[in-house]
């Protein structure tokens, strides 16, 4: 079935006088997932870093482009199809890892919610190492969709080297190692109420389940979570250098993909040093405010990367949107706030939902444009839009 049929599915559905449970635009799908969740929850997901004006330029970046269609090219089937790390995507999107993406579920389970989406589109979960469930669970839930483990790198290398070696034996097809983020940057909206889930001890599963951080501890964190939690502290954030890159390669087989690269440079470096995929993103405008909106660096990222692999995000609210990152060179694209906000209307089935639209979307205008393979998606297939 074609991703476009979504549509059918729904104008069918119209003519028995049932309309879709959850917004199809991503404006309406923020303004219910503001009502719907907790208020602290919703400043720390929506928010970003300083005014919010990277993260907003994340947005108007994808305005800057326009696809040019083509005719007569009866683009009637489209293969949106992809091999990445070993293995074959239905499509060149995944979802981003969003740490508490549990909290944004009714019953904090959002973990395995997001895991059981990405079971039934095929869409990719890149889960994130802040889960409120243990990793090996949430890989248990993956069925046939290839998952991606999220690192931030401890400053002990033992547990760092454990929850690599966890997320090998449970089965995910690769490691992304973040690194904007072993400090966190200035959020105005957290700051204001104090809030900052983690520090309440919550989505530290893959922290306080594992051997080498129980170790570390006087008494286990179900005796004593607060000791466990200053334990966290302690060793969440490793200010990275180039010098670790090939410990962090020595670490594992599985594909190694760098998150956060902007600079060509850095992308050049990274190959060079022998990482599988080079994750270019600003985090979504959430660590540091007055940057470049991710999608201006992404040509340069892709030209450094010499036909590696490039994952994206920072941005994406749209079918439109994922078009334009794959044409400017992306291999696959990330969907961030969008599948939190379906998680917290509808659970499993709003994440389903929001998937759904947007590769019906993506698939349409490869459609009615006349762009029937990823590789007719091109940068001459973008034109500069004039404002
Ligand atoms: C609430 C929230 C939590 C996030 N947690 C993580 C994380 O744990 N690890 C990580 O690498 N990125 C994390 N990110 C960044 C996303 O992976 C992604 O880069 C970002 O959401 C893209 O921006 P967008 O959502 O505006 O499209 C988080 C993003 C949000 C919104």
């Amino acid at each position: 079935m074609a991703y476009g049929d979504y549509q059918n599915e729904i104008y069918f559905n119209g003519l028995r006088g049932v309309i879709p449970k959850w917004p199809v635009s991503f404006a309406e799908l923020a303004a219910r997932a503001e009502t719907a969740l907790p208020p602290s929850i919703w400043s720390y997901v929506a928010g970003g870093a300083g005014d919010e004006r990277t993260q907003r330029a994340n947005v108007a970046a994808f305005d800057q482009w326009g696809l040019m269609p083509r005719m007569f090219v009866g683009a009637k089937e489209r293969d949106l199809s992809v091999e990445l790390f070993g293995s074959t995507w239905a499509a060149p999107v995944f979802m981003a890892p969003v740490g508490v993406i549990a909290l944004c579920d009714r019953d904090g389970r959002g973990d395995l919610a997001t895991a059981r989406a990405a079971a039934r589109t095929g869409v990719p979960m890149v889960a994130s190492t802040l889960m409120e469930d243990p990793l090996e669970d949430v890989a248990a839930e993956f069925g046939d969709t290839p998952g991606f483990f999220q690192l931030y790198t401890p400053t002990d290398r033992d547990l760092a080297a454990s929850l690599v070696s966890r997320a090998e034996k449970a089965g995910y097809k690769g490691i992304v190692v973040t690194l904007d983020t072993w400090i966190t940057g200035w959020r105005p909206r957290d700051l204001s109420t104090g809030n900052f889930p983690q520090l309440r001890g919550h989505c530290l599963a893959n922290y306080f389940t594992d051997p080498v951080f129980r170790a570390g501890l006087a008494q286990s964190p179900e005796q004593d979570p607060q000791s466990a939690i200053l334990r966290w502290i302690q060793l969440f954030g490793n200010p990275l250098t180039w010098e670790d890159l090939p410990w962090l390669r020595s670490l594992t087989t599985l594909p190694l993909i760098v998150k956060g690269i902007g600079h060509p440079d850095d992308a050049r470096r990274a190959r060079d040093l022998g990482v599988d995929g080079i994750y270019c993103s600003n985090h979504g405008g959430r660590q540091a405010n007055g940057g470049l909106p991710a999608l201006d660096m992404l040509p340069g990222v892709v030209e450094a990367a010499d036909g590696l692999p490039v994952l994206f995000d920072s941005g994406v609210r749209s079918g439109a949107d994922i078009i334009k990152a794959l044409a400017l060179g992306a291999s696959a694209v990330g969907i961030g706030r969008p599948y939190a906000y379906g998680l917290a209307l509808g659970g499993e089935d709003g994440i389903v939902h929001v998937l759904r639209s947007l590769l019906a979307e993506a698939d349409l205008i490869m459609a009615v444009d006349g762009y029937p393979t990823l590789k007719d998606l091109t940068p001459e297939a973008l034109r500069p839009v004039k404002v």
